[in-house]
């Protein structure tokens, strides 16, 4: 699958960076303490709802630019039994939002 693929060389690109900054493996959390509280409530949340098929490595790691992540949420909410109300998409896509517009191009990170 195309976009597999697409994710396992960003995926690799993300993995020779962690080891450069002597890390070690791709990162598997986001560091929030910065963020504002509400976006630290959305983390949560979205910690909760999007790990129980995969780990949360997926999301994090894969190349959804600002803009994106609606549409995205709404895509992985339709799983069978997922679980995620629309009430919680739109609080998971405001977090992964507000996350997309902190990051900066691949390697910018701070
Ligand atoms: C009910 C199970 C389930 C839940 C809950 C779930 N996912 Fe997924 N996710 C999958 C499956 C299955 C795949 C692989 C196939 C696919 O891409 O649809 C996947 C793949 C992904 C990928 C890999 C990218 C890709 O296109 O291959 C990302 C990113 C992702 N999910 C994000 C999320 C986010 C964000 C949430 C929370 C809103 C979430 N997932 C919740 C089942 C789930």
């Amino acid at each position: 699958m195309k976009a597999t693929r697409r994710l396992k060389r960003f995926s690799a690109v993300l993995l020779s960076l962690a080891t450069l900054t002597s890390c070690g493996a791709p990162p598997n959390r986001i560091d929030v303490s910065t963020y504002p509280p509400d976006m630290q409530r959305r983390y949560a949340l979205f910690e909760q709802r999007c790990t129980r098929c995969h780990e949360m490595e997926r999301p994090i790691n894969v190349n959804v630019s600002t803009g994106g992540w609606p549409a995205y949420v709404r895509r992985m909410s339709k799983h069978p039994a997922a679980g995620i109300s629309i009430a919680e998409q739109r609080e998971i896509s405001a977090f992964l939002e507000f996350h997309a517009g902190k990051r900066r191009p691949v390697g910018g990170e701070q």
